[in-house]
């Protein structure tokens, strides 16, 4: 991944161009709130918003999208599949629903959100299949760990493009991400800013001050130069502003390996390889 500024891009395997930098709206509510979100970051130049049936609010996503300057094809636009609707014919379901609430006629991702044991392999056929019919550009999952990633390869007609997880200097999981380097499967992370937990460390806040940039900035540029897709949420305009200015600095190897040497195999989030939702 050639780091370069706000309009760089990851390759998926299958050609397709992938922002680099997205806008998540975990937390974001649905109305006025994810609206002015989405309208922030197309208006800040962010190209790429990452959503899901889960966050509840599609619809707010696909109206802000909508009511914008910027052509619906120029937008990558991520949603994925909740849990309780995996399946084959639960998850051609789910994706209609998805598009109805977005107002779009294709995804240019879909992702299964978690990997739900004896369900993965049937939802990935339905993505397939809605992959070969050209409804979605490009198809992927969320939280899946080597293992899981080699049990559904086993049957799988099309690798995943895109792996997404919980990934920040407390949580590297280097041969996960090497794995997937491996496979040509992109990596992106979730929690770049440790859902907020990443201002209170005292580490970054030294090393943010060293390049003069923010806290955001420094974990975000971090996540860029390892080659990860990053999706920072905010619903602050300045706050998403400023943390797509990531264009002026860059971190010395050291300091890069300084951050990696902080991996605590620290989850903020839920386990993968034990869920119980
Ligand atoms: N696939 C999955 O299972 C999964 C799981 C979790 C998340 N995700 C995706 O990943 C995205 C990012 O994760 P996340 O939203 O949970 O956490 P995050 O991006 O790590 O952190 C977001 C938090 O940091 C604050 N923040 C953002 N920029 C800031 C800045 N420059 N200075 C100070 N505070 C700042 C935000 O508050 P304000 O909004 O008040 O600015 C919010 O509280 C999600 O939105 C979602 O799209 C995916």
């Amino acid at each position: 991944m050639k780091v370069t500024d706000i309009n760089g891009y990851a390759l998926l395997h299958n050609g397709i161009k992938m922002p680099y930098i997205g806008l998540g709206v975990y937390k974001t509510k649905d109305g006025k709130e994810v609206q002015d979100a989405v309208t922030y970051a197309l208006d800040a130049g962010y190209r790429h918003i990452d959503t899901a049936a889960a966050y509840f609010n599609e619809t707010g996503v696909g109206q802000a999208i909508r009511r914008s300057n910027t052509p619906r094809e120029d937008i990558f636009l991520t949603s994925k599949i909740w849990n309780s609707d995996q399946g084959y014919d639960s998850t051609i379901r789910a994706f209609n629903h998805s598009l109805q609430r977005l107002g779009t006629s294709y995804l240019d991702l879909y992702l299964q959100h978690w990997p739900v044991k004896g369900k993965y392999k049937e939802t990935w056929k339905a993505m397939e299949t809605l992959y070969n019919e050209g409804r979605i550009k490009a198809i992927g999952v969320c939280n899946f760990l080597q293992f899981q990633l080699e049990d559904l390869m086993e049957t799988a007609t099309i690798v995943p493009m895109v792996n997404q997880v919980e990934f920040h200097p407390f949580l590297v999981q280097q041969s996960l991400l090497d794995f997937c380097n491996r496979h040509d499967i992109q990596f992106e992370s979730w929690f770049p800013l440790m859902h907020g937990f990443a201002f209170q460390v005292p580490a970054f806040r030294e090393m943010a001050l060293r390049y003069n940039v923010t806290v955001a900035q420094l974990l975000l540029r971090w996540n860029l130069q390892k080659g990860v897709v990053i999706i920072p949420k905010s619903i602050r305009r300045d706050r998403i502003i400023s943390n797509s200015h990531l264009f002026h600095f860059n971190i010395l190897p050291t300091d890069m390996q300084k951050l990696d040497d902080m991996d605590e195999g620290l989850r903020m989030g839920p386990n993968p390889a034990d869920f119980n939702f």
